[in-house]
C-alpha cells in the first residue's frame, strides 16, 4: 500500500515510516522539519519505496498533491511539546487545526483513509483516571496558552469525525499517552530525554512541581505496533482509541529510575512550573489510559517495561561520541 506520513521526520513518524517500509508499504513523508530532523530518516532513505517531501501541512495545494498519490494517510504532523506550545500558541492552533483540515479534506476528495494522531492531553482536567475514550474532555481557559495544544487536538478529532460523517471518510483517531524512545528530543519539554541527558552529564534532573504527578510511558516501537494493528483492523474505523501503557509512575520515581540506570550522582531538584516555563502552568496530577477498547480491537500485547526503556536510552546516550550525553 502507498501511504503518506505527515510528520514522518519526527520522533514517532520516523519509527512508523520504518515499520511501514519493513512490511512492504511505500511511504511518502511530508515534513517541514520544524521539530523533526533529516537524520531521523537515515534508515528510511536506505530503503526502496521511500520519498521525502519537505513542506508544510499548512500548504493546502501541496497536501492535496501528496494525498492524491496515496491510498492512506497517517497524520502526525503537529506542533508538539509543552515548551513549544507555551511559546507558540497561535502556531500550535493553526498547524494542528488547519493542517489537519487540509489533510482530511484532501483525503476525503482522493478516497484515501486516515489515521489521526491525537493526544491524552484532550482529557484535560479530568481527575479520574484511567481515562476512557468516551469520557468528557475538560479543557481549561482559552486565554491560557497551555490549552492551545489540547484544544487543537480535540478540534482535529472533531474535524476527523465530521469528515467521516459528512463525506464517508474512513478515519481512526489514536490518543497517545507519553510515547518515549530513541530520537525523542528534550528541548521541547519531553521529560525522559531531558532526564537522561542530565543524568549522563552529571547535571541536576529538574522535576517540575512536587514530582508526585504521574504518567504512563510507552515505548515507541509498541506505539507503532499498536498503530499498525489499528490501521489494519476494520473495526477500528470511526473510533477513538487510547494507545498507552497501564503502568502509572510518578515523575519523581522516573527521575530516580533514570539516575539509577545511568549510575549517576546527579541531584534530583524540584522546580516550580513558573520558573521552568517562565509562566504559571497547570499540570495534571494523574494521566492513565483505559485500554479495554485497544485490547478489544487488537488483542492483548506484551510491551516493554519502563526500566528496559530507560536502560536503552541511557546506553544510547552514553554511546554518543561528542558529549557523552544525549543532546536534546
Ligand atoms: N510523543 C508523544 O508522547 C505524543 C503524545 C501524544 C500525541 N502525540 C502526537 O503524535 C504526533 C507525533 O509526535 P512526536 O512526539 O513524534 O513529535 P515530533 O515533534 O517529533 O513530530 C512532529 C513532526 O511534525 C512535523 N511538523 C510540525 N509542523 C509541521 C507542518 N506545519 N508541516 C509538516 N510537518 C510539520 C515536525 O517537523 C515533526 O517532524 C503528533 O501529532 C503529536 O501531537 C505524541
Amino acid at each position: 500500500m502507498r501511504v503518506l506520513v505527515t510528520g514522518g521526520a519526527g520522533f514517532i513518524g520516523s519509527h512508523l515510516s520504518e515499520a511501514l517500509l519493513a512490511r512492504g508499504d511505500e511511504v511518502l513523508c511530508l515534513d517541514d522539519l520544524s521539530t523533526g530532523r533529516e537524520a531521523n530518516l537515515e534508515l528510511c532513505r536506505a530503503q526502496t519505496g521511500f520519498e521525502f517531501v519537505r513542506g508544510s501541512v499548512l500548504d493546502e495545494a501541496l497536501v492535496a498533491r501528496c494525498v492524491k498519490r496515496v491510498e492512506g494517510v497517517f497524520h502526525l504532523a503537529a506542533r508538539v511539546g509543552v515548551r513549544l506550545v507555551l511559546e507558540q500558541p497561535s502556531a500550535t492552533l493553526e498547524t494542528n487545526v488547519l493542517g489537519t483540515r487540509h489533510v482530511l479534506a484532501a483525503a476525503a476528495r482522493a478516497g484515501a483513509r486516515v489515521l489521526f494522531a491525537s493526544s491524552s492531553e484532550v482529557y484535560g482536567r479530568n481527575e479520574h483516571p484511567p481515562f476512557a475514550e468516551d469520557d468528557p474532555l475538560l479543557l481549561g481557559a482559552t486565554n491560557e496558552p497551555r490549552w492551545s495544544y489540547a484544544s487543537s487536538k480535540a478540534l482535529g478529532e472533531g474535524l476527523a469525525f465530521a469528515h467521516a460523517r459528512e463525506q464517508g471518510l474512513p478515519v481512526v483517531v489514536v490518543r497517545f499517552f507519553n510515547v518515549v524512545g530513541p530520537r525523542q528530543r528534550g528541548s521541547y519539554g519531553m521529560v525522559v530525554p531531558r532526564f537522561v541527558r542530565a543524568a549522563l552529564a552529571g547535571e541536576p534532573l529538574e522535576v517540575y512541581g512536587d514530582g508526585a504527578q504521574t504518567r504512563c510511558f510507552l515505548h515507541v516501537a509498541d506505539a507503532v505496533a499498536a498503530v499498525l494493528s489499528l490501521w489494519d483492523e476494520p473495526r477500528a474505523r470511526g473510533q477513538v482509541v487510547n494507545v498507552g501503557s497501564a503502568r502509572e509512575l510518578s515523575i519523581q520515581a522516573l527521575a530516580e529510575c533514570v539516575r539509577a540506570a545511568a549510575a549517576s550522582r546527579a541531584p534530583i531538584v524540584h522546580m516550580p512550573y513558573r520558573e521552568a516555563y517562565g509562566m504559571a502552568m497547570e499540570d495534571f496530577r494523574r494521566r492513565a489510559p483505559e485500554l479495554t477498547r485497544l485490547t478489544g480491537l487488537i488483542g492483548a500485547r506484551t510491551i516493554r517495561d519502563l526500566e528496559s526503556i530507560v536502560a536503552e536510552l541511557v546506553s544510547a546516550g552514553a554511546a554518543q561520541p561528542t558529549s557523552g550525553a544525549q543532546r536534546p
